[in-house]
């Protein structure tokens, strides 16, 4: 069993840590397909198309930026953006530059690696083809609000910045401070806040996520510019590079706590109380013991180890600063885990209170049955509820991309298995339904399904007879 829990683990652990190469790899051919011959001059389809733009239009995206050759400064890409940043002097030049792949509502970068507590450079469009620069900050993983008098000041390149085409960029200078290697994180919305005052209301963005810039970084020929991170420096249009940013973050503290979370109610949910049932449906009509394996497996060894994983979700959503039961995943989780505590109490309940028409007229009542439906939803339930833990809500929390598709294989495989084989142990049935109309003619309960457990209740309450 020891050795079981470890080879899960290990597997858990590995399809969890080596996911976030997956997506990046992914975004990069996003990125590519978003930036494939376009046209500067052309109007852009997005939001900021109503824009009839003040700002500059985009420097030929083709032609070379030699002048930067020698310069520091770096160029990360994600899923919808990219980060430029050039060093020149004391202060810092950012490019955020759409990579087209979805409509410009707005987007941001934070220094920081969490969207709690980074300053954050905020930037979008107005419908006047003027851009708003709001410099914010959020105490957590909710709507940042505006900082009026930030230690750094950002300003706005509006000169620099371009908002035709379908790569539109914003540019803002900022004083330097003394990150070399510089976490970051990003934002990208496809929904303009509609006005264009610093404080207006934002719309949740589409995706957001950790990366990083080496601002200690050399500029060459085959950099890309980061005043127009969609071409190098020597003017090709090559896909951006994957952003190897996200998978070289070591996992944030909370993320940890995710991690651990999903190891621990994986085992619980999907390896343990299965194979309770499994031993439940099995083992009855060969052994008596079955209800002790059972017993054990539902109570004894799942308990420890579904409640410190629900626990260490909790304790992740706190960490992160983030709103509880805030979404279906949070919320379903609570609810699975009451239900499992109910379950808990029934099994309890059935296996003390022994109605007579059970233990004399052999005739299973009804809280037996209701036990095995509610078993079994339950292990339905954890089945979804893991499927949107890796599919929505790491992606989501963490910014980090999807989890990798061996994650998604192991979960088709198990949530095929576990049902087939559930479904073959009931052609046990006849087998135990005869056992129990024997015991039931003969009138004696050693030959019972349960007779193991029948037997014990028997010598415990002689009462009851
Ligand atoms: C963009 O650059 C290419 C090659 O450097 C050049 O042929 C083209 O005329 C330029 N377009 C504009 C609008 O400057
Ligand atoms: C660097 O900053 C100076 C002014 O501070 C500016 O004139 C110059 O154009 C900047 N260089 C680049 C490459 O942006």
């Amino acid at each position: 069993m020891r050795g079981l829990s470890l080879l899960l683990l290990g597997l858990c652990a590995a399809t969890a840590f080596a996911a976030p190469q997956d997506s990046d790899s992914g975004k990069g051919r996003g990125g590519g397909d978003g930036n494939g011959g376009d046209a500067d001059d052309q109007p852009s389809p997005s939001g900021a198309a109503g824009a009839t733009s003040t700002a500059t239009p985009a420097s030929n995206s083709t032609s070379s930026n030699s002048a930067l050759l020698g310069m520091k400064g770096d160029t990360v890409c994600t899923q919808y953006l990219c980060v430029g940043a050039l060093v020149n002097g004391s202060t810092v030049q950012y490019t955020l530059q759409s990579l087209g792949v979805a409509k410009l509502g707005w987007m941001a970068m934070g220094f920081g690696q969490t969207m709690a507590n980074s300053p954050m450079v905020i930037m979008w469009p107005n419908s006047d083809g003027s851009i708003t620069l709001s410099q914010r900050q959020a105490p957590a993983e909710v709507m940042p609000t505006l900082v009026s008098s930030p230690p750094r000041v950002a300003t706005l390149e509006t000169s620099l910045s371009s908002l035709s085409g379908n790569n539109p960029k914003m540019v803002y200078n900022i004083p330097a401070n003394s990150d070399v290697s510089q976490g970051i994180i990003w934002a990208f919305s496809d929904t303009n806040p509609g006005s264009s005052a610093q404080d207006a209301q934002l719309v949740q963005h589409l995706n957001s996520g950790p990366t990083k810039l080496n601002l200690g970084n050399t500029l060459a020929a085959n950099s890309r510019d980061p005043t127009n991170p969609i071409s190098t420096l020597s003017g090709s249009t090559s896909p951006p590079p994957t952003d190897s940013g996200s998978s070289s973050i070591p996992l944030l503290p909370y993320q940890k706590l995710i991690v651990a979370h999903a190891i621990l109610c994986v085992i619980g949910f999907l390896f343990i109380l299965p194979l309770g049932a499994l031993v439940a449906r099995y083992l009855r009509t060969f052994s008596p013991v079955w209800f002790k394996g059972h017993h054990a497996l539902q109570l004894f060894i799942s308990l420890p180890i579904i409640v410190p994983g629900v626990a260490l979700g909790i304790a992740a959503v706190h960490k992160a600063g983030a709103k509880h039961l805030s979404d279906d995943h949070m919320k379903w989780g609570i609810a699975i885990f009451v239900l499992y505590f109910v379950q808990l109490v029934l099994g309890e309940f059935i296996h003390l209170v022994k109605p007579r028409s059970w233990t004399v007229d052999k005739r299973r009542p009804p809280q037996n049955y209701f036990h095995a439906v509610l078993g079994l939803l339950i292990i339905a339930l954890s089945f979804y509820q893991v499927r949107t833990g890796f599919r929505t809500e790491w992606p989501q929390q963490t910014g980090r991309g999807s989890v990798g598709n061996g994650a998604n294989i192991v979960w088709y495989i198990w949530v095929v298995a576990i049902p087939v084989i559930y479904a073959a142990g009931l052609l046990f049935l006849p087998r135990q339904y005869k056992q129990e109309s024997m015991s039931r003619n003969k009138g004696n309960p050693q030959e019972s399904s349960d007779s193991e457990e029948m037997t014990a209740r028997y010598r415990d309450s002689p009462d009851r007879h």
